[in-house]
């Protein structure tokens, strides 16, 4: 009995300094801090004013290589979103520099006409293969998306994993997209004297491998807020991240509200079925 449990022992350990090499290995993944969403948790809604601005950063910046194309010009209008007037956004869609190829028109010919309410948010490249060609062989991903399909990866011990998994569902932590990309567009830095960057690549601390073909988007004050949230790139890059997180899951305030409404009528039928219960059972001996 005692060998079998000093056997178990040994298997741990040896488990346990072999989940440490993987980790010490794996030296894409840098930890990534966590920031305070107002989206966040349970009860956390986004807010318009920095979906707005986040916004503004997509278009004056993001968009000259990204597109949105999940995302129509009248989700810009939509309740829980930056909930832009409608005329502003037909006037934006109007004036989209990317234009919605459409057709064929009485001639049998495509043409490419400007995008209406109902139309995605294009990005400047009509194909993959038209947007490696202007990006040196690098595709600049659609981000419509891009917040769900990213996640942060926390680094500790795999037997502290359980446990943080546990604390993060307990606090309904779902927001490690919107840390990524902040990480992401925050995270552009000097390459260590010892780390051999290629030509045409930039060093990141988030990007996996932390060589990145994106260069730095952005710069302090290349973006002018009109609501006066100081012009910087921290503030940027939050807002940006916040409207992609919105982009990423635009009924997040609906569900989370509904949620609420749920727990609520489950409540008062749980009070109301305990008390009928009660007034059934009440004059019968037992
Ligand atoms: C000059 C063009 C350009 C601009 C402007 C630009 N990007 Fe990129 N972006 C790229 C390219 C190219 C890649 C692909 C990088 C790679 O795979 O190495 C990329 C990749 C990304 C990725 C994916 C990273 C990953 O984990 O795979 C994200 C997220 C992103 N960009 C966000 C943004 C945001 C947000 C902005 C605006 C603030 C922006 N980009 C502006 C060219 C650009």
């Amino acid at each position: 009995m005692k060998r079998r449990f000093s056997l178990a022992c040994a298997s741990i350990a040896a488990a346990a300094v072999m989940a440490g090499s993987v980790s010490a290995e794996d030296a894409g993944h840098v930890s990534i801090e966590r920031q305070s969403w107002p989206f966040a948790g349970f009860t956390g809604q986004f807010d318009k004013a920095q979906l707005q601005r986040g916004f503004q950063v997509y278009k004056e910046v993001c968009s000259a290589c990204h597109g949105l194309k999940r995302l129509a010009f009248r989700n810009l209008v939509q309740p829980g979103g930056p909930e832009f007037p409608e005329d502003s956004v037909k006037e934006l869609a109007a004036t989209w520099p990317n234009q919605i190829t459409d057709g064929p028109n009485d001639e049998g010919k495509m043409f490419e006409r400007p995008p209406l309410l109902s139309d995605p948010i294009r990005g400047p490249y009509h194909n993959d293969q038209e947007a490696r060609a202007a990006q040196n062989g690098a595709l600049p991903p659609d981000l419509s998306l891009m917040a769900k399909a990213r996640d942060v990866h926390r680094e500790s011990s795999w037997w502290a994993h359980p446990f943080l998994m546990l604390g993060d569902i307990a606090k309904g932590y779902s927001e490690g997209g919107a840390d990524y990309l902040h990480a992401l567009l925050t995270g552009y830095s000097e390459p260590p004297a010892d780390f051999k960057l290629t030509e045409g690549q930039y060093y990141n601390t988030a990007f996996p491998g932390h060589q990145i073909s994106m260069p730095p988007p952005l710069s302090e004050g290349s973006v002018t807020y009109q609501d006066g949230t100081p012009a910087t790139v921290e503030n940027y890059s939050k807002d940006v991240a916040a409207f992609l997180s919105w982009a990423a899951d635009p009924n997040l305030d609906q569900r989370k509200r509904m949620g609420w409404q749920v727990m609520l009528f489950l409540i008062v039928t749980t009070l109301l079925l305990y008390l009928g219960k009660k007034r059934i059972w009440a004059n019968i001996k037992h």
